[in-house]
């Protein structure tokens, strides 16, 4: 099982980036997480995908082609998701000029998300999810693994706290379990 791991922030002392790392470490068996970076990925411009998709586009298509799944880690933002975030899923919510359908469109998506406030990233994910829902994307498991708090828990980098380790963990057995499922 290929999960193709991203995080909405470019920071480079991300708690989500670190998050996706903790997946990484915490993935259960059978199940492997490649992060793969928005740093390249343009603004979107429509004007652009009539001309055909840049080529961090293209990458970045065939990343989500190529896996079982995607696992998005959702920084909160004035109560809603990061720019960086929805700039990339309007990209591959849509074809553009040479595919037939969006690399999006039925994929089982994952979210976690990490904030140093209190609520976790709650706004973004809700917002995320009907955002998933409209690019016609899936999203699952259905509980959440909300970070609040997060710099008293991810320390240089590194997710320490036992109790949001195991929330992770459980978390991606869940979603291991319903892609199973969806494969049959
Ligand atoms: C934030 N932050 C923030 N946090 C939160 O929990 N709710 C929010 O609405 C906001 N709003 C917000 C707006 C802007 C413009 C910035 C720059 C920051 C704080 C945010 O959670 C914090 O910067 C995180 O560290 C961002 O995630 P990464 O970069 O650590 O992954």
């Amino acid at each position: 099982m290929n999960i193709l791991g991203i995080s909405g922030s470019l920071r480079a002392a991300s708690f989500n980036t670190a998050l996706l790392h903790a997946a990484q470490e915490l993935a259960p068996a059978g199940m492997s997480i490649t992060i793969h970076r928005l740093h390249d990925l343009p603004l979107f411009n429509q004007d652009v995908e009539e001309q055909g998709d840049p080529e961090s586009v293209v990458v970045l298509k065939q990343a989500i082609d190529q896996a079982d799944g995607v696992l998005l880690a959702c920084p909160e933002y004035n109560g809603g998701i990061t720019g960086v975030l929805k700039n990339a899923i309007d990209w591959v919510s849509r074809p553009g000029r040479d595919r037939k359908t969006a690399a999006l469109a039925g994929k089982l998506v994952c979210i976690a998300g990490a904030s140093p406030g209190i609520t976790g990233t709650v706004r973004a994910q809700d917002q995320l999810r009907l955002i998933l829902r409209r690019a016609g994307a899936q999203t699952e498991p259905q509980g959440e693994v909300l970070v609040f708090q997060a710099h008293t828990k991810i320390v240089d980098g590194q997710l320490t706290d036992e109790r949001t380790r195991d929330a992770l963990a459980r978390h991606l057995q869940g979603y291991a379990t319903r892609l199973a499922a969806l494969r049959g």
